[in-house]
């Protein structure tokens, strides 16, 4: 069983509080793995390090990507000694990959874990999500569905698509890229980078209030 513990370009899906552990429950009746896939969600996006902490659900694979190696290509999947060894075994190194593991790109990864924990990374998600999450809920409901989201991973569901798209072109215009999300175009996605300062965090406020009042 595989899934994002919140979809991110399925429309910023956040679960309802028992849903992954009733899956990890149901996993463990029928003797099924529990894969997170964390690529986007990983290293401090949602608030924790690990977007599975929020409901303390451990799974058997974890995969890895995009801020893994902070910048660099690199890619991971994650798990326990059993697990990997039948990856090892049959059919032997099934899990090779071409630019898998790379040393630079692993140098990177490490330097780049090193800064996020250093500098609270995860931590500081969390606050200012919290804030980019009321600031946003405070838009009168007008052409707005819902807005939600964790830490720095946001959405903006808009009552359509037409309204979404006149959104991120309105976004533009203020020097502010956004888009919407792959499966879900009526959700704009919103993810700034985690070193963002709050500073920074009030002026994108503006400008996307802007943009806001100008698609509406
Ligand atoms: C959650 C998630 N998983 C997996 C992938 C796919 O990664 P790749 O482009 O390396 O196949 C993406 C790509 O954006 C993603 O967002």
């Amino acid at each position: 069983v595989i899934v994002e513990p919140i979809q991110a370009e399925g429309g910023v899906q956040v679960p309802k509080e028992e849903f992954l552990l009733a899956l990890r429950r149901r996993c463990d009746e029928v003797g099924a793995l529990l894969l997170f896939d964390e690529v986007q969600t990983g290293f401090g996006r949602t608030g924790k390090l690990f977007a599975f902490e929020h409901w303390g659900v451990v799974p058997d694979v974890l995969c890895l990507a995009k801020a893994l190696g902070g910048g660099m290509p690199l890619g991971a999947f994650v798990s326990r000694p059993e697990v990997m060894h039948t990856l090892a075994v049959n059919p032997p190194l099934s899990h090779v990959t071409t630019f898998g593991g790379h040393p630079v790109c692993c140098a990177a990864g490490l330097a780049g874990l090193r800064v996020l924990l250093r500098e609270r990374l995860p931590e500081r998600a969390a606050l200012l999500g919290q804030r980019l999450l009321e600031a946003l809920r405070e838009l009168p409901g007008r052409g707005i569905r819902e807005v939600r989201g964790k830490g720095l991973l946001v959405g903006i569901e808009f009552e359509n698509e037409t309204l979404a798209q006149a959104f991120v072109r309105n976004c533009l215009k203020h020097r502010l890229i956004v888009g919407v999300t792959l499966h879900i175009p009526a959700v704009v996605r919103l993810a700034p980078p985690l070193s963002l300062t709050q500073e920074e965090l009030e002026e994108g406020l503006h400008r996307l209030r802007r943009a806001w009042q100008e698609t509406v």
